[in-house]
């Protein structure tokens, strides 16, 4: 099939290799002069896993094209996905603002030829309930027909950073939302390679497939709080969330799935879809006090190991040297948008930490956004020279059995605040560490932060 994507970065480059990697012919889409030119080259702007080698070889077979121009992209397309951003804004809204703009675009494109095509145009970018009749009028205006040369479809995107391909690959649902039966069909048959398995592909009206979206990331969000809420209830009563959460897990009813207590969620997702849901709920006048709770106690937990570094200190860190491990939101992606480590971090600042950072992958987008604020190291055990102590604040692999003894050796002090349970309690203490994590054994209580 021929399909065009506009917006090439996480969600877009890996929706257009996937789907060029499915035998498609497809044409993506940027604003954005110098990463299409580097895709061109097969130059990667952003670190995915197994995405450049899939990148490189539909470039060969010349199934994936680049292109600034985005008549060319609908001239060669039958469907043209929307994976487009739709960042907060003041009011913690969704801005609509590069959907609505493209829409128009294509709306004149099609304007100027009103019977010879038809277009499916699929908005996958993260939208509030309301967004695929808004792309409809909007389209209209410029003269496109609704249902003669074009259709919305509603098709919100569940992949996960780190393994985005596995999961655009072989997704565990499809979901399409849209009224017309033709572009129901053409969609289908452009994702039935992606289900032989058997997921499901789920056809249903517009409005719901776009609630589904921001419902699922809520629902994970809330998953992430609760058992943050659980875990400070453990320092309280000298209780182990690690054991907590195999309890709780084993359960069918709940799964095992993100119950990981932490430094809290962060991402480009999470933090802002929880936000714009709750606006669309207060909105229509509903409070949802789930929403605003996640939210509250997501906030709370991102300055958790700050709170304890303070603690430990007796208030008093100025001059201090801290290293701190992970700089992306999560382990496996370079993205550091929300953050929690950068959130680690300005709390260290703010109490005039010196702080050096090392991030496997997270290095150079971490310094279009921290600057010169910090120091970067090379590698993890540089960091640690001559710190008071190590932040853990992303889950790489690569932290999870580094050499305690060549880290001991470095440190001024052995000295560890675990943001993401790493390490076996008991082992740090025979290893000779003060090691303190969340909701383990040995956390700080952590007063002040308990009585905000
Ligand atoms: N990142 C994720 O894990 C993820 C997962 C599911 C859904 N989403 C949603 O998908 C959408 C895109 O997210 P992302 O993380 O891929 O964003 P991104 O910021 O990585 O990429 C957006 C791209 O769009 C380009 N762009 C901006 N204006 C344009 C225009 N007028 N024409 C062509 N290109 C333009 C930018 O240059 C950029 O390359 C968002 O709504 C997001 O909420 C993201």
């Amino acid at each position: 099939m021929k399909i065009g994507i506009v917006g090439t970065g996480y969600v877009g480059l890996v929706s257009g290799v996937c789907f060029a990697e499915m035998g498609n012919d497809v044409w993506c889409v940027d604003v954005n002069d110098a990463k299409v030119a580097d895709l061109r080259r097969g130059h990667m702007p952003i670190y995915e896993p197994d995405l450049e080698v899939l990148l490189h070889r539909n470039l060969r077979e010349r199934r994936l094209r680049f292109t600034t121009s985005l008549n060319e992209a609908l001239e060669n397309s039958e469907i043209i996905f929307l994976a487009l951003p739709t960042p907060p804004n003041a009011d913690g809204e969704a801005d609509l603002s590069y959907v609505l703009e493209v829409a128009a675009d294509i709306g004149i494109w099609l304007g100027a030829h009103p019977e010879a095509v038809y277009r499916i145009v699929v908005n996958k970018s993260t939208v509030p309930v309301g967004t695929a009749d808004q792309v409809q009028a909007v389209l209209a205006e410029q003269g496109a027909r609704p249902g003669v040369n074009f259709d919305v479809v509603s098709n919100p995107e569940f992949l996960r950073e780190g393994a985005a391909v596995d999961d655009f690959m072989k997704p565990e649902r499809i979901v399409l939302g849209t009224s017309s039966p033709r572009a129901g069909d053409i969609m289908k048959r452009l994702y039935e390679p992606f289900v032989r398995q058997g997921n499901p592909i789920l056809i249903m009206d517009e409005r719901s497939a776009e609630v589904t979206k921001y419902a699922a990331n809520a629902f994970l969000a809330a998953r992430i709080s609760f058992m943050n809420e659980v875990a400070n209830l453990c320092d309280r009563v000298g209780a182990n969330v690690d054991k907590v959460r195999i309890g709780v897990g084993s359960d069918r009813r709940i799964g095992r799935h993100f119950l990981y207590a932490g430094i809290g969620f962060g991402g480009s997702c999470f933090p802002k879809d929880v936000q714009a849901l709750l606006r669309t709920a207060r909105r229509e006048g509903y409070d949802f006090k789930i929403l605003q709770a996640v939210l509250e106690v997501n906030k709370k937990q991102r300055m958790r190991l700050v709170h304890q570094v303070r603690s430990h200190f007796g208030g008093n860190l100025r001059g201090k040297r801290a290293a701190v491990w992970g700089l992306a939101f999560k382990a496996n992606t370079d993205d550091v948008r929300e953050s929690p480590a950068h959130a680690v971090i300005r709390g260290l600042l703010e109490s005039e930490v010196q702080v050096t950072a090392f991030d496997p992958e997270a290095m150079t987008t971490s310094q279009a956004v921290l600057g010169e604020s910090i120091t970067y190291a090379k590698n993890a055990y540089e960091a640690l020279s001559g710190v008071d102590m190590l932040l853990i604040c992303t889950e790489w692999p690569e932290f999870r059995r580094p050499d305690f003894q060549r880290i001991r050796g470095l440190m001024r002090q052995p000295l560890i605040f675990d943001g993401r349970n790493l390490y076996n309690t008991q082992r740090m203490e025979e290893r000779g560490f003060e090691y303190y994590s969340i909701g383990r054994p040995g956390s700080i209580r952590d007063e002040p932060f308990l009585t905000q």
